[in-house]
């Protein structure tokens, strides 16, 4: 996507160097646009862990170029598979994180140490890649669902799309998942308009969803999380769209948590609600999502304080509880399939069922 008419991705390894890896730290936007050099697999972790760097596509590649940042230093087996272990354990719910890194062993283990770290490097690059294409493809699919919407409604009146935390570009290497229909359909000038959740603990919809859709200059409200429902009873959304960290094989959907609640008042309202996904986000051993998906528990403290910009200009964090007050912070919840209209893949679009996904992927059946 570009940035002032700059083309960039959310990861690259710089020109200069040719192997240091860079980010944009995402807890700074969308008051700075500051650019992290990591250089180290712990520096790697660091980030992932920080949610510097986050979203489930863009987590798998960045932690892939972390073992190319361990095997640099020393490509032996063990260096391998401690770096391996150390960046899965970064953060349980996104499958793409632990798809990457299986991906990744399964083409290092068998080769030389000599020939490991360029190999890893060519590998990390080859997955960013692949992410960027499944996500213009999940695009297009999707953009054929905000088609018919346009063309059921005619062209005055304005298609509005609610989304739930970010799966935008910023989320992945390129494009986004559930934003990558939306910027096609923006960019061939379709009236489109997003409905943001700020998506609370962290804010990941009103700093980073809004702040990429206003970059690229797509219509968009920022809403409090608890407006959706509200919303959808009075016609004003006529589309859901959100990402995914984990699909199982039966079209369970793990997302940012609210996005069940999402799919509830959907339900209650009859608004479709649609999951764009890659393939790699597509848990093939899991059949049901509530009882099988890990659930990360972040730091109380997420819940307690609020970040922000200060009138001084200074970005800061508040505190918005008493003192001594406990918090829980779950930061995934799981939508069963039944609430879910369809998945959007770079294969196409399915019902959220197993007969579903196989149909798409049919080499995944027994
Ligand atoms: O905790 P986060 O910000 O990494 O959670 C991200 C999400 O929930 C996204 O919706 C999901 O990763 C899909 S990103 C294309």
């Amino acid at each position: 996507m570009k940035i002032n008419g700059t083309p960039y991705r959310s990861v690259w390894i710089d020109e200069k160097d040719g192997w240091s890896v860079h980010i944009f730290d995402q807890t700074r936007l969308p008051f700075a646009l500051d650019v992290l050099t990591l250089v180290t697999a712990d520096e790697v972790a660091h980030a992932i862990k920080t949610m510097q760097v986050r979203g489930a596509p863009l987590i798998g590649a960045v932690a892939a170029y972390g073992l190319a940042l361990a095997l640099r230093v020393n490509a032996d087996d063990a260096t391998l598979e401690d770096a391996a272990a150390m960046l899965a354990a970064t953060r349980p719910t996104a499958i793409n994180l632990r798809w990457a890194i299986e991906r990744m062993l399964n083409h290092l283990r068998p080769l030389p140490p000599a020939a490991r770290a360029q190999a890893a490097y060519a590998q990390a690059a080859a997955i960013c890649d692949e992410d960027v294409a499944q996500n213009e493809a999940i695009g297009r699919h999707g953009l054929e669902l905000l088609r018919a919407l346009a063309a059921k409604h005619g062209p005055q009146k304005r298609i509005n799309i609610l989304t739930h935390c970010n799966a935008g570009w910023i989320a992945t290497v390129d494009w986004g998942t559930a934003l990558a229909p939306i910027y096609m359909a923006h960019d061939e000038g379709l009236n489109v308009h997003v409905w943001v959740d700020e998506t609370r603990p962290r804010n990941q919809g009103a700093a980073l969803t809004a702040w990429e859709l206003g970059s690229h200059g797509v219509a968009h409200t920022v809403i409090a999380d608890n407006a959706g429902g509200h919303l959808m009873q009075h016609g004003e959304v006529d589309i859901v769209i959100v990402g995914t960290d984990r699909v199982t094989r039966t079209g369970d959907v793990a997302n940012k948590i609210g996005t069940y609640l999402k799919a509830l008042a959907a339900r209650d309202n009859a608004v479709p609600f649609w999951v764009a996904l890659p393939s790699t986000t597509i848990d093939w051993t899991v059949a049901d999502g509530i009882t099988e998906i890990p659930i990360e528990e972040r730091a109380a403290a997420e819940i307690t304080h609020v970040a922000g910009r200060d009138d001084a200009g200074q970005i800061a964090r508040v505190q918005v509880t008493p003192d001594g007050s406990t918090a829980a912070n779950p930061a995934f919840d799981v939508t069963p399939a039944r609430l879910v209209t369809g998945l959007i893949t770079e294969k196409g679009c399915c019902p959220a069922t197993q007969a579903g996904l196989l149909c798409l992927f049919p080499e995944k059946g027994g």
